[in-house]
């Protein structure tokens, strides 16, 4: 009798523990670079899940694939439309190929410093192009961000426009940079980030741009020799979704992760800025060859021919409400 009744509370407590294991949903994210605390990434994805874990007493896990695992960052955004992944932290590079009016953000010196870029992401203008993704079928959560992008090469130290010429620069996949960098007479190679260091390394490219946070974070010093501070165009991030997880979400969840994903961005921008501050003296201290600042004047009117195809393409109108954003 006695040991019957051991037996169904040993029996009750194992369906007590699986039923609370079965209650936890297990998600995916991935992302290009190091985990925390090794890149901007990484903080952003512990954040956000420490975040979910909270605010859902555990029944949302994220769990992390860091470096590329999953892919390059066009292959994991498909992956989130497709179902197969469930979250992705990326750059802005891909995304137009999904979401083309997200391409306006990408274009050279639109943005004065990160503040501006802060305000217009998480301003109206901002939430409208969150919006554009559910009809791409992703949900982007919200806004983040790399900082500024900066030019790094082999080949010698640039500092005008025609120092750019013949340079092989990897670009990202992404058609406003693309056009820039033609434009400035470089020749783009679009290349997807896991491709990147062996590309370096095997000279099949000359350089790449990045912000510091990448340089530093992909440890960029031990394969580009220069780096000039070119700030030729800010680097947003997001956070995106599979529209599959999102449907399955009460409207309290959907808003759980909404904020999570406010406080990922928060903790990218916290680690950009802290990078910022010390990065270059780090990339220097690795032997980097630093030109500190163009005349951006000069770049702004070399790429004249490439602003006249953005006007068309997103509105120079819209590109204004961008620039003139206080
Ligand atoms: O250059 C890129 O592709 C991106 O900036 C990177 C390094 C994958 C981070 O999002």
């Amino acid at each position: 009798m006695k040991r019957n009744l051991f037996r169904c509370l040993g029996l009750a407590a194992a369906l007590a523990t699986s039923s609370i294991a079965s209650a936890q949903t297990a998600l995916r994210m991935g992302y290009a670079l190091a985990p925390a605390p090794n890149s901007h990434y990484g903080v952003a994805g512990s954040a956000f899940a420490e975040e979910i874990a909270k605010r859902t007493q555990g029944r949302f896990k994220i769990e992390q694939y860091p470096n590329s695992q999953l892919g390059g960052e066009r292959e994991m955004i498909e992956s989130v439309q497709l179902g197969t992944l469930d979250l992705v932290v990326t750059s802005s590079g891909p995304v137009p190929g999904f979401v083309p009016e997200t391409g306006i953000v990408d274009i050279p010196f639109l943005f004065r410093d990160p503040a501006h870029a802060r305000a217009v992401l998480d301003g109206a203008i901002g939430q409208e192009l969150l919006a554009k993704f559910p009809a791409r079928n992703l949900i982007a959560l919200a806004w983040g961000e790399q900082g500024f992008r900066h030019l790094t090469n082999n080949k010698r130290p640039v500092g005008t426009p025609e120092d750019m010429k013949g340079l092989k620069l990897r670009t990202m996949e992404n058609p406003v940079h693309i056009t820039a960098f033609r434009t400035l007479g470089a020749a783009p190679t679009p290349m997807a980030w896991p491709e990147v260091i062996t590309g370096l390394q095997q000279g099949t490219i000359d350089g790449q741009e990045n912000p510091i946070s990448v340089i530093t974070s992909a440890k960029l010093s031990q394969v580009q020799k220069f780096l000039t501070l070119t700030r030729h165009v800010y680097s947003p991030a997001v956070v995106i979704l599979s529209p599959k997880i999102w449907g399955s979400l009460s409207e309290a969840d959907k808003s759980t992760f909404r904020e999570a994903s406010k406080t990922a961005a928060a903790a990218m921008r916290r680690f950009v800025d802290d990078l910022e501050k010390r990065g270059v003296d780090d990339l220097k201290a690795q032997g980097m060859q630093v030109v500190m600042g163009i005349d951006t004047a000069q770049f702004q009117s070399t790429l004249a021919p490439a602003y006249a195809e953005y006007a068309k393409k997103y509105g120079q109108a819209n590109i204004d409400r961008i620039k003139n954003y206080k």
